[in-house]
């Protein structure tokens, strides 16, 4: 039984609900770190090429799927056709491996505002201090739980739409404060060979990696390929245009990211001279770097302080979408009762998180296939299942339901402008790239780290 659906109000309703839950650490710590690590601009390039292509195609696809069937992933799949109901399935395991490790990544980010806050900013921008925190036992789990704690109570008590309302007004705040620390990131002297690193392509950097990882950074920031996008085209009225608003969406999406990047990767440079142990830190460039950028700059503190709340607003704003969505698909399926699963699903992502939060200390050396346990946790959903979601649903619409199926559910509101581009991403182009990049990366794997 489908209970009738409440819709979002006004056109830019939609919009900014969307946006809500695909801005947040993937746009302002996931992408800067890809971006250095996977050669700067040519990752820069490969990732706006894939977003106006793959982006497009899917984000569409998705939204319509929902909006046609008025269902989420499982429901929508399902009615379309029984034998693809498991994609809708696998597309639900995504969040319930993402929530953890975010909610780990959402304690760095609580801890460095309670830093800022309590004047501490010169410390945090030692070269050892984000180090000596993560490979801690007790501090690191104290603000991981404290911050899923935090995302459960807003779950669990159903004040979301509060939350959410926090963050529209913080939300154009953030953009703001972004391009000023990037425009005086920019002038630090040593940060110019960091914004031609980030800006321009070299094609010597290219691998298949670079598209693997901008293929998983796309589906990761715009929350797709995990079936949320179909929840919320579930929920949009069929009189607002399915194409402007993923226009809209991406180019926010894309915006803010591009942004987290230009206030990060110069600043790397400007501070380690362009190292190549500094550019491949990974998950922990932003705590690094922009400590240091604070550190030289007038009111540095206080502007850290801010920064840090506004990128935790951005953050709960998507643990807690991730969380609503685990809940409710526990819910749907099992019929369990919500404060009991909220609590259920606290604890679980509490647990799971637990390796991903000591991973980088006292656990630092228990690989699988050669990550750290967050990097693991990262690598199979992003660049293992969400990859794969996309090729099944490329599939589904592109030879099962066909995709003038979805193209007439986008025409609804006039002519679908792109429509030939996205019958050739969903049909060919996408399903051909992401099968050749699922060999490559799964054989790279395997002959690296002698999976067999
Ligand atoms: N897109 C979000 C970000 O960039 C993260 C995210 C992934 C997410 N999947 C989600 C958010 C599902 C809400 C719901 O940080």
């Amino acid at each position: 039984m489908e209970q009738k659906r409440s819709s979002f109000t006004g056109k830019i309703g939609f919009v900014l609900a969307a946006a809500g839950s695909a801005v947040g650490l993937g746009n302002i710590w996931r992408f800067p770190y890809l971006a250095a690590k996977y050669g700067g601009g040519i990752f820069l390039l490969v990732y706006i090429i894939l977003a106006v292509t793959f982006g497009f195609a899917l984000m569409t696809a998705e939204i319509a799927l929902g909006r046609k069937t008025g269902l989420s992933a499982v429901g929508a799949f399902k009615a379309l056709n029984k034998k693809f109901a498991f994609v809708g399935y696998l597309a639900a395991i995504v969040p319930m491996i993402i929530l953890p490790y975010y909610s780990v990544i959402g304690g760095w980010v609580t801890k460095y505002l309670a830093v800022f806050v309590s004047g501490q900013g010169r410390a945090a921008a030692a070269d050892t201090y984000f180090g000596d925190f993560i490979s801690g036992v007790a501090e690191p789990i104290f603000w991981f739980a404290l911050y899923i704690g935090v995302t459960a109570l807003v779950v669990l008590f159903g004040v979301e739409k509060g939350v959410e309302k926090v963050s529209k007004i913080m939300m154009p705040v953030l953009v703001v404060l972004s391009v000023f620390i990037a425009i005086y990131t920019m002038f630090i002297p040593g940060a110019l060979d960091g914004v031609i690193y980030y800006i321009k392509p070299d094609f010597s950097h290219f691998s298949v990696k670079t598209v693997l990882a901008a293929m998983g950074q796309l589906f990761y920031s715009m929350s797709l390929a995990m079936g949320i996008m179909i929840t919320y085209g579930s929920y949009m009225k069929k009189d607002v245009s399915i194409e402007t608003s993923v226009h809209q969406i991406e180019i926010f999406d894309t915006g803010i990211a591009f942004f987290a990047g230009l206030m990060i990767v110069p600043a790397v440079f400007a501070f380690s001279g362009g190292n190549a142990a500094a550019i491949n830190a990974g998950p922990s460039l932003m705590f690094e770097t922009l400590p240091k950028v604070f550190d030289t700059m007038y009111g540095g503190q206080i502007i850290g302080a801010v920064f840090f709340l506004l990128v935790l607003f951005a953050a709960l704003t998507s643990s807690i979408s991730l969380m609503e969505t685990v809940v409710s698909i526990f819910c749907d399926k099992f019929k369990w009762n919500r404060k009991l699963t909220c609590l259920i699903v606290f604890v679980g992502a509490l647990v799971i998180g637990l390796p991903s939060s000591l991973g980088n200390g006292v656990w630092k050396d228990i690989r699988i296939l050669g990550l750290r346990f967050l990097d693991f946790f990262d690598f199979i959903s992003n660049s293992v299942i969400m990859p794969l979601v996309a090729l099944l649903t490329c599939i589904f619409i592109g030879y099962v339901i066909k995709p003038k199926t979805i193209a007439d559910e986008v025409a609804l509101t006039g002519k679908f402008k792109n429509e030939k581009l996205f019958t050739f991403v969903i049909k060919y182009l996408a399903p051909i790239c992401i099968i050749l990049i699922l060999i490559s990366s799964v054989l790279d794997v395997v002959l690296k780290d002698g999976f067999f």
